[in-house]
């Protein structure tokens, strides 16, 4: 039996599938290598190149290998680019998540772990925010995230498709031994800017705001090592395997830290100056995002360990140190 890792080459999924293997589950990935990397897949995955939007190759797959589960990171994520390309991002997260719930009907494959977003509850009227806050997306990005949540409700109640979908606030780290890490191109993220700052890949850091109300006036964010939200996924699987029903969870710390803190830490991790410019708000940022985690930690069990910001930015710039350049030149 395995589990099947749609984009299995991308930053969140290669280190589940580093975390999979680690506890001796045969893993199949699917990556279709658009922003994903041939080099962060595990060598003991079974890797198979190609689209989830098509159904013939993912038949081809589910074929050949047992599928016991699937954990579905295939996506576009990127929050500017899908307000520029909307249809870009309801094709491969809409449509692509339509293939593969149809290729799980025809395989009598039962259960699904989801990379769901924070961006579902646009601004929040509360935070911490908890998942009885109705979504209420202000970007396609995260639209196109809610409805698949929907899209996966009804194919529970037609076909008894199990789901668990973990809403990820600001996903950042890497695996401690720094064999893999982040590599987005173009990178929007803000750990990793900061980061190629300090390598002296920019002249400075361009704050996005200063006039927030928030106490130093830049936003606040939730960061949620890695190597923790991928535990999540792993209890999420067990929880559906002995029985769980469908749920949705918020996957954060809990604990908010602003732009101007995160800069702070990184100078101290790195020894780097890390030169800041203040630069006008981005469009669409809320002020602050903070989880209610809650839920996970009650029903999933779940309980984050790295989530000092210090062990996270340290463990980021352990891979950014030492791979200055990403994967490579592509
Ligand atoms: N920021 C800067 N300068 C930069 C980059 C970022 O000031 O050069 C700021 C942003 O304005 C924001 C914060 O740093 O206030 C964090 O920005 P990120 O781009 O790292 O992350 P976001 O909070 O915008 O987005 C993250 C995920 C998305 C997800 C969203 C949910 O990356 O995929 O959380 O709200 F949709």
């Amino acid at each position: 039996m395995s589990i099947l890792v749609l984009g299995g080459a991308g930053y969140i999924g290669s280190h589940a599938v580093y975390q999979l293997i680690n506890q001796q589950n045969d893993v199949v990935v699917v990556d279709n290598l658009q922003t994903g990397h041939r080099e962060a897949i595990h060598p003991e995955a079974t890797f198979y190149k190609g689209d989830i939007r098509n159904i013939v190759f993912l038949r081809y797959v589910f074929k050949k290998e047992s599928i016991d589960a699937v954990i579905h990171f295939a996506a576009n994520s990127l929050v500017g680019e899908s307000m520029k390309k909307p249809l870009a991002y309801f094709d491969n997260n809409v449509y692509g998540t339509q293939v593969i719930l149809q290729a799980m009907t025809e395989f009598n494959v039962k259960h699904i772990v989801f990379s769901s977003t924070a961006a579902v509850y646009g601004n929040p009227a509360q935070v911490p925010i908890a998942e009885t806050s109705d979504p209420n997306p202000t970007n396609t990005y995260g639209e196109t995230k809610y409805i698949v949540e929907k899209m996966m409700y009804w194919m529970n109640q037609a076909h008894d498709i199990k789901y668990v979908s973990l809403r990820y606030f600001n996903v950042a780290g890497a695996l401690h031994s720094g064999e893999i890490g982040e590599d987005h191109r173009p990178e929007t993220h803000l750990i990793p800017i900061i980061l190629q700052t300090a390598l002296g890949q920019h002249d400075h850091i361009t704050i996005f705001g200063e006039d927030y109300d928030t106490p130093d006036g830049s936003p606040i964010r939730d960061y949620i090592h890695v190597d923790d939200l991928i535990q999540a996924h792993l209890q999420a699987l067990d929880y559906l395997q002995h029985g769980g029903a469908s749920d949705v969870f918020n996957l954060g710390s809990s604990e908010g830290f602003s732009v101007k803190e995160m800069i702070k830490s990184a100078r101290k991790v790195t020894g780097a100056p890390i030169l800041v410019e203040s630069g006008p708000r981005r469009d669409g940022d809320p002020s602050v995002l903070i989880a209610s985690s809650d839920k996970a930690q009650k029903v999933l069990g779940w309980h984050p360990s790295r989530i000092s910001i210090e062990t996270i930015i340290k463990d980021a710039w352990n891979w950014h140190r030492t791979h200055p350049d990403g994967y490579g030149r592509e």
